[in-house]
């Protein structure tokens, strides 16, 4: 592995092949499940303490946001210290809040700032000023708040109204960053809300808050009120299985590995992607070791496997959105051809996923059908080193640096600085468990 950086000073970093994994890894708290701490905690009344919470660049474009706000965050020893100012507790920032790469900041906090007395403006960085905010907007309007947007995307000024009301909303778009946008907005209201899902999505907010989740034949009904509002508390972020799929992948691609990773989050809305693994044949072992704030983990042996691709159901596409491009390197590798339709979200993620996985895997000769909702892949991977293009999307650059390790030519990953938006750790732990 070595890193180059070219004239813009972005950074190509390359990638040898890899001839086998072995040793345990452990890693920073979920994102997702990071996030919401973070906001809940802020708006709990004194002191929370997070343990092992993620150190990405997302994470802390939550926290500065925080701070912003008027909120103390303090770390020391590993542990991160909330000071919530509890129920409409902010001040109003002087500055726009700066969300940066993080779609979660800019959903979630859009709904706790519909809830308070003040104006706030979001804004966020190239790729975020360029993601559809018209999923919250529409339900936070309807709940009376005044959003003003650019057509739609960020910037976004917030202001709440004197007619703030609760509502019972259908999500139209299966996304679980809406439904907490909602939820945490109906959080300060006496009155209750209810989202409704008919297509599962992770359910962070709803754990972390303890709130009542009705189940009736597809359609899954989640309830709040400020009955709901937080006290402070102690929370242990699981490990993140978004950064860990990628290190799966290769262990089950790689000959003569065993990998174990340790206390990573095993919510049943986060695990579609390992029983998607060993529907293909991979030997994947998962041991539940505990739960914290509802949200259950453990650890997961992987092992050297024969993968065959299978059919990936629409229905589950939701659960597996953020694992989609790893999966992708999974089913290349795989016996069969790999195909994936039903997934259009993912043309608004911090790239479009389509495109890039398409345009990257064009590069070493498979032949590929590019859909609006998906891509099909036929033929074997040709071993030509080559430079994939990461735009800017920690994901991508992460799901094409396992593909360049798993080829006997390596390859190189441009603008490679961008993985810090999930894991900044990427490159040690890959070198750690690799030979
Ligand atoms: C997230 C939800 C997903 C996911 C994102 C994190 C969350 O987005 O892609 O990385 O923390 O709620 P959508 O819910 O918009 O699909």
């Amino acid at each position: 592995m070595s890193g180059r950086r070219n004239k813009s000073s972005a950074m190509i970093q390359s990638f040898k092949k890899i001839n086998s994994i072995k040793g345990t890894l452990t890693f920073k708290g979920d994102k997702s499940i990071s996030h919401r701490a973070l906001l809940i905690s802020s708006l709990a009344k004194g002191k929370s303490i997070i343990k092992n919470l993620s150190e990405s660049d997302d994470v802390k474009s939550t926290i500065k946001c925080l701070i912003d706000l008027g909120i103390q965050v303090e770390y020391k020893n590993g542990i991160h210290s909330i000071t919530g100012k509890g129920y409409k507790g902010f001040h109003a920032s002087q500055k726009s809040l700066d969300a940066g790469n993080s779609g979660t900041t800019a959903r979630l906090l859009t709904g706790i700032l519909s809830a308070q007395n003040f104006e706030s403006e979001i804004i966020g960085d190239k790729s975020l000023s360029t993601r559809p905010m018209n999923r919250i907007i529409e339900p936070l309007t309807q709940m009376g708040t005044n959003l003003n947007s650019n057509n739609g995307k960020l910037p976004i000024k917030i202001s709440s109204s004197n007619n703030f009301r609760a509502i019972n909303y259908f999500l139209s778009v299966p996304s679980a960053q809406v439904k907490s946008s909602i939820l945490l907005a109906g959080l300060h209201l006496e009155e209750q809300s209810s989202v409704v899902e008919t297509t599962a999505t992770r359910n962070h907010t709803e754990n972390l808050l303890g709130l009542s989740v009705e189940r009736d034949g597809t359609k899954i009904k989640s309830f709040v009120s400020r009955k709901n509002y937080p006290d402070s508390k102690e929370y242990f972020i699981p490990g993140d299985v978004s950064s860990a799929m990628f290190f799966i992948v290769l262990a089950l691609i790689v000959r003569d590995s065993e990998l174990i990773i340790k206390n990573i989050s095993l919510n049943p809305t986060r695990t579609e992607c390992l029983n998607i693994l060993k529907q293909m044949g991979g030997r994947i072992q998962i041991d539940l070791k505990g739960v914290s704030n509802n949200e259950v983990f453990g650890d997961v042996i992987v092992k050297s496997s024969r993968l065959s691709n299978i059919i990936i159901r629409k229905e589950i596409i939701p659960l597996i959105i953020d694992e989609i491009p790893i999966l992708a390197i999974a089913g290349i590798f795989a016996e069969g051809n790999y195909e994936l339709r039903g997934a259009s979200e993912l043309r608004v993620k911090e790239s479009d996923r389509i495109k890039a996985i398409c345009k990257n895997l064009l590069k070493i000769g498979l032949t590929i059908d590019e859909h609006e909702d998906g891509f099909s892949v036929i033929g074997l991977p040709k071993n030509i080193a080559q430079t994939f293009e990461s735009f800017y999307d920690h994901r991508i650059a992460m799901a094409f640096a396992i593909l360049s390790s798993l080829l006997d030519s390596g390859g190189n990953v441009d603008k490679f600085e961008c993985v810090s938006v999930s894991n900044p750790e990427f490159l040690n732990q890959l070198r750690t468990v690799s030979s």
